[in-house]
């Protein structure tokens, strides 16, 4: 319920991915928003405002001399009280009008006659040629400069046929842009570059060996740190999970993989700060087949050797001048006496405990923090949850 008691104004312009809205209005009502729909003439053409009403649960308006209004004002009354405008899709024609100010219709004039407080964003949803216009891109400029926030768009297969810049953001993509557009912006401006998920390490082509880990908190802490306005690198061994909107994810197997990986972005960008959550197997197999290892009589067994593999994070925080470096430690047992000498042992400034089997592949997590000035639980929640909980310990301790 990321969007309770949050009340959003969603306008609709004529397109084809009107269809998309109507998942969007899902999204929203789902995460506690209440919706209202505003569409325009065009709009109409796409999608019935029967349809909008139903999924909204709310009175659909198309009309600026609607008379349901009391004070027959639409274009005010709309969005008194509202956290946020959305304008999706946004039409070529819409940008326009925006650019400009016109109000001609309920929508635009609603657009115009908004708090100045009051947010709006826009995903335009347009043919490439359309979007690639200079008009079209000057107008995008403009209104870009006086505040308005551009969602996307993304490229890809339009409906049209052709292929390009111009398709609108999906539904669940909106949908996490318009949350992340009530978070604080506290790491805007910071790197963040982050370990996930187990490793593997290969027996042989078809075998290894791998642990319990789902990647789902390492997950939710690269999105959380999004949200936050930090940019953001998630280094993932194998998960089932997609890479976390508006990360980029950089896909590894093996701990010497992700080590290297890691290394790389260090050397490549200046990273604020470090979080290995990944459970990196501590060893790997040494004598590793390049072939299929074949099982030949009833006793035979393979005879499997091991070799360390090199510790990430203490390798991260070794260097001349480390990000700020956060550990995670998953313990079977005396969480509070293992979690802070792991953290004097691995030399970083804070280490998040937790309980491996408690939280290995499940959607619940609960950490304990600990730092210079000893231990701080954060109880039992959902990962994203603590996740956005965890980055704003964090955002307090490195802006001190
Ligand atoms: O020593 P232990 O494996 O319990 O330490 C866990 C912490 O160290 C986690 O933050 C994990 O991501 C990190 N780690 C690592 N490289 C390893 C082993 C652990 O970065 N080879």
């Amino acid at each position: 319920m990321r969007l309770a008691g949050k009340k959003i104004v969603l306008g609709l312009t004529g397109g084809i991915a009107c269809y998309k809205v109507a998942e969007l209005t899902r999204g929203l009502t789902k995460a506690g928003a209440s919706v209202h729909i505003v569409m325009t003439q065009s709009a109409t053409q796409f999608i019935t405002p029967v349809t909008m009403q139903a999924l909204s649960g709310n009175t659909v308006y198309t009309d600026q001399w609607d008379a349901r209004i009391p004070n027959n004002m639409p274009h005010i009354d709309l969005t008194r009280g509202a956290d946020a405008i959305v304008i999706a899709p946004c039409s070529t024609n819409f940008i326009a009008k925006l650019a400009h100010g016109a109000c001609d219709d309920l929508l635009s004039t609603l657009c115009v006659a908004r708090p100045h407080h009051v947010p709006l964003l826009i995903a335009p949803a347009m043919n490439v040629e359309m979007w690639l216009n200079p008009a079209t891109q000057r107008n995008v400029t403009q209104v870009k400069a006086d505040g308005i926030k551009v969602l996307g768009p993304a490229a890809g297969e339009q409906a049209c046929g052709e292929v390009g810049m111009g398709r609108m953001l999906e539904a669940d993509q909106l949908l996490t842009e318009i949350i992340a557009s009530f978070q604080a912006k506290t790491l805007a401006g910071k790197s963040v570059l982050i370990t996930a998920g187990p490793t593997f390490e290969p027996i042989d082509p078809v075998r290894g060996i791998t642990n319990l880990s789902s990647g789902k908190m390492g997950y939710a802490i690269a999105q959380a740190a999004w949200e936050a306005g930090a940019d953001v690198t998630l280094i993932s061994g194998p998960t089932a999970l997609d890479a976390p909107y508006g990360v980029r994810k950089v896909q590894t197997q093996t701990a010497q993989q992700m080590h290297d990986a890691v290394m790389v972005e260090l050397a490549a960008h200046h990273q604020h700060v470090f979080i290995a959550v990944a459970a990196v197997a501590d060893w790997r197999v040494a004598n590793a087949s390049s072939q299929k290892i074949k099982k030949t009589s009833d006793s035979d067994t393979p005879q499997l050797q091991f070799a360390q593999n090199p510790d990430i994070l203490a390798s991260v925080a070794a260097l001349a001048e480390p990000p700020y470096c956060v550990g995670f430690a998953a313990e079977s047992e005396n969480l509070l006496e293992y979690g802070a000498v792991k953290r004097a042992k691995k030399n970083v400034p804070l280490l998040v405990g937790n309980i491996g089997h408690h939280t290995f592949g499940k959607d619940e997590n609960e950490l304990v923090l600990f730092d210079v000035n000893g231990h701080k639980a954060l109880p039992r929640a959902d990962k994203h949850t603590l996740a956005i909980q965890l980055i704003q310990e964090i955002t307090q301790r490195i802006s001190k």
